[in-house]
């Protein structure tokens, strides 16, 4: 585990800098937004997508340079994700991070506008040429997170996770929400790195499955970190799933057979990746990592 914590503390450190190269400084009259940009994307969180199109890229010998830029946009895509999840409309929640969130520290127009910021800034970072010298690759890093972020992606998640919150749903579409909600990010990080080393539909295709498992156990030990976690550790408020009567692993199954289904998820995962040998030992290891994490 030490392996995987340097390794991402590394990336993390990378792709800090590339984030901060990338967003806007400009100093007109529109400065404010930016400064919401940077407020809720840089200095914080596990930068844990990044990471996995990081270690992707690196298994299809993909230039360090190109996948940092594609973990940004991924990174800033999920910003964004986290800035209109916590406002008033959505989880209501004051904290993020460890500090206050967007729409705390500045207004809830301005946290509208940062995360819509956020999110075009991501498209925009993936169609340039930069991130990759083939047009194909990148349309398919375009569409891809188009894909997944959105109404059949992440959006979709979060529709059925705020009207869930009056209905019951049974643990097939607490699944399908997840998926969709966090699985599919987590899907396109894993598959990036190999769509820019052009690697075989196999490959791909192992990736996706990786990461669909992963991202549901992912979102398995969010769900019991709300639940049995700790503010300070987390950096975000706990007791509001329960409060807010959201529907989720652990209000079906209770904290312990959740604690063991992301587990298993988690092994499963770890499994898809068998035919990669030894290259994807850190990608298994992040299996492990999410599950037992504390933040
Ligand atoms: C939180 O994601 C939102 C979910 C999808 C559960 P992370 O736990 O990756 O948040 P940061 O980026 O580390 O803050
Ligand atoms: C949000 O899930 C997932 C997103 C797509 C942003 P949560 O609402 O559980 O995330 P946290 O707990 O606020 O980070
Ligand atoms: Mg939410
Ligand atoms: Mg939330
Ligand atoms: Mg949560």
């Amino acid at each position: 585990m030490t392996q995987l914590k340097d390794a991402m503390a590394t990336t993390a450190r990378e792709v800090e800098r590339v984030m901060d190269f990338l967003l806007p400084k400009a100093d007109d009259a529109e400065a404010r937004v930016f400064q919401a940009m940077r407020y809720s994307s840089l200095g914080g969180g596990k930068r844990l997508r990044p990471f996995i199109v990081a270690q992707s890229a690196k298994m299809f010998a993909v230039d360090e340079r190109c996948a940092l830029r594609v973990g940004a946009a991924v990174e800033f895509l999920h910003c964004y994700s986290l800035i209109h999840d916590d406002l008033p409309a959505m989880d209501d929640s004051a904290l993020r991070r460890g500090r206050p969130s967007c729409h705390k520290k500045f207004d809830e127009a301005t946290a509208i506008l940062a995360g819509d910021g956020l999110q075009a800034l991501a498209f925009e970072v993936l169609a340039a040429e930069e991130t990759s010298s083939d047009a194909f690759v990148r349309s398919e890093l375009v569409a891809g997170l188009a894909n997944a972020a959105g109404g059949e992606g992440m959006v979709g998640g979060q529709m059925i996770d705020l009207l869930a919150e009056d209905h019951e749903l049974d643990i097939g579409a607490i699944t399908r929400m997840q998926r969709m909600k966090t699985g599919a990010i987590f899907a396109f990080a894993a598959t990036a790195g190999a769509i820019m080393g052009h690697a075989s539909e196999r490959h791909i295709h192992a990736l996706h499955s990786f990461a669909q498992e992963l991202g549901l156990a992912f979102q398995i030990a969010d769900d019991l970190l709300d639940e049995v976690g700790d503010s300070n550790t987390t950096g975000k408020p706990v007791g509001q799933d329960g409060a807010a009567g959201k529907a989720t692993f652990v209000s079906i199954l209770g904290v312990e057979r959740a604690r063991s289904q992301a587990r298993l998820l988690a092994e499963q995962a770890a499994r898809t990746l068998d035919l990669f040998g030894e290259r994807a030992d850190l990608l298994k290891q992040v299996a492990a990592y999410v599950v037992d994490r504390t933040h």
